[in-house]
């Protein structure tokens, strides 16, 4: 792992306190100027990080940078860790990615993660809108570790998960209308698509695809007239009390540690 992921990821694990320089190293493995070049990276990437002397480094509250140390700071303690967490600022679809790695062995519990999809899909080959704003995940589950493979059970299963997940960080309580779409006051808020792979000759399943779209803090506004008149957002743009990657842990960990298994 880069020193800039790993610094990244204990400036995401502390965001309250500051975290020496000499401390980093030391978690780090590096020199101070080591520490240093990554700090300097990162702020090129866009990370607000606050400096105070005889301190150290902090994050400001004001970053809400999508990414895999983040999401990885706020899973649940002691829960059970994902697999590898791929994060990207803008994909086709992270369900087409996921399904790719499935189909070329990717384990249970492998996430991708895009902060904007192109092509982004829904049940019955609609269109998904999925804009910044959104938090759009697709997580490769496999068999073997699973509950129930039995669709219902599942469709039901991946909805309470998101359900208790927005819950918990945001006390706001969606429901589930249609088949597994999660809706507050009559609006849809996020989409959810369970997708599967089998071996041909068996008819073994190999692999299901969980694909969950949240519009988080999206811009309503700038929807197609028809997404818009039956969509809402969680929050209003910019104006979201949890931050993205916390919600992404809370949807990953819900779905992964209620499996027996896993
Ligand atoms: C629906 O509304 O019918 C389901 C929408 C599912 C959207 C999610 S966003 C993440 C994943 N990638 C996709 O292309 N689709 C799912």
């Amino acid at each position: 792992m880069s020193t800039a992921k790993k610094v990244l990821f204990i400036l995401e694990s502390n965001k309250e306190v500051y975290t020496s320089g000499e401390e980093m190293a030391v978690q780090c493995g590096v020199s101070r100027n080591a520490v240093w070049k990554a700090i300097k990276e990162l702020r090129g990437r866009g990370y607000l990080i606050e400096a105070a002397s005889n301190k150290g480094y902090r994050l400001s509250c004001d970053n809400d940078i999508i990414s895999g140390e983040g999401i990885k700071a706020c899973l649940p303690a002691g829960g059970k860790s994902p697999g590898e967490i791929l994060v990207f600022d803008s994909l086709t679809s992270t369900s087409d990615k996921a399904k790719e790695l499935a189909i070329k062995g990717a384990p249970h519990g492998t996430v991708v993660v895009a902060a904007s999809q192109t092509l982004g899909r829904g049940r019955k080959d609609h269109s998904f809108f999925s804009p910044e704003g959104g938090l759009y995940m697709s997580i490769v589950l496999r068999p073997e570790y699973l509950h129930s493979t039995d669709s219902g059970e599942l469709i039901s299963f991946t909805g309470k998960a998101v359900i208790s997940a927005i819950s918990e960080l945001t006390g706001i309580e969606p429901y589930v209308d249609g088949i597994n779409d999660l809706y507050v006051d009559g609006k849809k808020v996020c989409g959810i698509l369970l997708e599967s792979g089998s071996e041909f000759d068996s008819g073994t399943l190999q692999w299901i695809v969980a694909g969950i779209g949240i519009n988080f803090d999206s811009d309503i506004n700038s929807f197609p007239k028809d997404v818009k008149e039956r969509a809402s957002s969680l929050f209003p743009r910019g104006e979201a009390t949890v931050s993205k990657n916390a919600m992404i842990a809370g949807v990953i960990g819900k779905i992964l540690n209620c499996q027996p298994n896993s």
